[in-house]
């Protein structure tokens, strides 16, 4: 199979490398990836939210899947534009990656399909916006509707704060708070059957101890020893089924992966949010301990049969991964500073580097080109060892100003 993986960051590099593992996968295109990325796949430079743009690449490569990292060329209707030239994609059409595009309408499906979320009010201006925050009180939600790169959500403690964004934003979803831990469980779709995968937990706060900035993630893990066991039949049954089930009825299959954002509250799962693609970066962690060759699989979410896969197979032990963020990130990253060490985190035991944010210095050298600049990944026998294994290779890296949390499984690993 011939493959080609649109997007540059972490997540497709996990992508493209799990792809590189698979038998079935003959030769790996990406665009516009990232030197990284180049190691094992031959990149492209296109505009990959350009529907025409990128179904000539794949024409002209013979791609016979092509896997949609991120949710812009989703919600620009890029799956669409492959599926009408019978081009096997992975990712859900225009349509109905409004799951992700617009929270005002995940919130409608979900209502329509009895998931369990929080409760939530759409508010155009500052009178529906106070209303809605005396309604639910602190601490204040209060999402940009539309897509942010998982940066349009503002938690806080204060009003005055709580309010700034809603003015910044224009149309906002404010909701009530939840309270627990967060878990992301990633269910792959054919419209028909739903096929989850391992779930994952993210840190999406800039610093230690879950303070500062939202971010789109600053580290992840995967598996989770403290889940119950029966958390992702509950989740498939109250969430993904319902869900899949209502988009069906709206004459929206549903083909591709469907995120699911949960809070474990006291009164069971709730959904934060859905995204219509794989997540940044627990698709790092996940897709490291998946043993099952994902090529078919991912080409099944559009061919159909995803039911004939039974389950996926997993590897034992542990992934952590830890996000290595440019100075001033989630703000306006510092970009254009050489990394030194990637060798030497390489070539530890147990761990690897993949790219998220880098670029070429001239032909040899890596430069820092975004916020999340690398997500070093370490693996072992448990979240212990997985963890050590991939601060040893953070503590290898050098790139001026960057900082990384300190505090990623450092709980989850406690407990064991
Ligand atoms: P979202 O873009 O909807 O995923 O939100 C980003 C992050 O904001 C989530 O991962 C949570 O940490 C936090 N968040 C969003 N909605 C809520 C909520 N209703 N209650 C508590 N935290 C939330
Ligand atoms: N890690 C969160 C996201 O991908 O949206």
């Amino acid at each position: 199979m011939k493959a080609l993986v649109l997007g540059g960051g972490g997540r497709e590099h996990a992508l493209v490398r799990a792809l590189s593992l698979d038998p079935g996968v003959t030769s790996i295109h990406c665009a516009p990836g990232n030197p990284g990325i180049s190691d094992l796949a031959e990149n492209h430079v296109i505009n990959v939210t350009d529907g025409l743009a990128v179904t000539e690449l794949a024409a002209r490569i013979r791609a016979e899947l092509v896997v949609i990292g991120p949710e812009a060329p989703l919600v620009a209707g890029v799956a669409d534009a492959l599926r009408d030239r019978g081009i096997p994609v992975f990712g859900p059409d225009q349509a109905a990656a409004r799951l992700e595009g617009s929270k005002a309408f995940a919130k409608e499906v979900m209502e329509a399909a009895g998931v369990p979320t929080a409760r939530a009010r759409v508010c155009r201006n500052a009178s529906q916006v106070s209303e809605a925050l005396d309604e639910f009180g602190a601490p204040y939600v209060v999402k940009n509707d539309g897509l942010a790169a998982g940066k349009g959500v503002v938690v806080t403690e204060d009003r005055a704060a709580a309010e700034r964004h809603a003015r910044e934003c224009g149309r906002v979803v404010i909701e009530e708070f939840l309270d627990g831990p967060e878990v992301s469980l990633f269910v792959l779709s054919d419209g028909a059957h739903a096929l989850p995968l391992l779930p994952a937990q993210d840190f999406k706060r800039a610093y230690d101890g879950d303070e500062g900035p939202n971010t789109g993630g600053m580290g992840a893990y995967a598996p989770l020893p403290w889940a119950p066991t029966s958390l992702v039949d509950e989740v498939l049954e109250s969430v993904v089924r319902p869900t899949l089930m209502e988009m069906n009825r709206r004459g929206m299959r549903y083909q591709g992966l469907l995120y699911v954002g949960l809070a474990l509250t006291s009164r069971g799962p709730r959904v934060v949010e859905f995204n219509a693609r794989f997540g940044d970066p627990e698709t790092q962690v996940v897709l490291d301990r998946l043993a099952t060759p994902i090529g078919a699989v991912l080409q099944a979410t559009d061919t159909g049969g995803l039911g004939s896969i039974g389950s996926l197979q997993w590897k034992a032990g542990a992934a952590v991964t830890v996000v290595v963020a440019a100075e001033n990130y989630p703000g306006d990253p510092a970009k254009g500073d050489l990394i030194g060490g990637l060798d030497a985190a390489d070539a530890l035991d147990g761990a690897y580097v993949l790219h998220a944010g880098t670029d070429w210095d001239g032909a040899r050298d890596v430069k820092s080109n975004g916020g999340r600049v690398l997500n070093v990944v370490g693996t072992g026998a448990d979240l212990r060892q997985a963890r050590e294994r991939a601060y040893e290779a953070v503590s290898r890296i050098e790139l001026r100003g960057s900082f990384h949390r300190t505090d990623i499984a450092e709980r989850a690993a406690a407990q064991l």
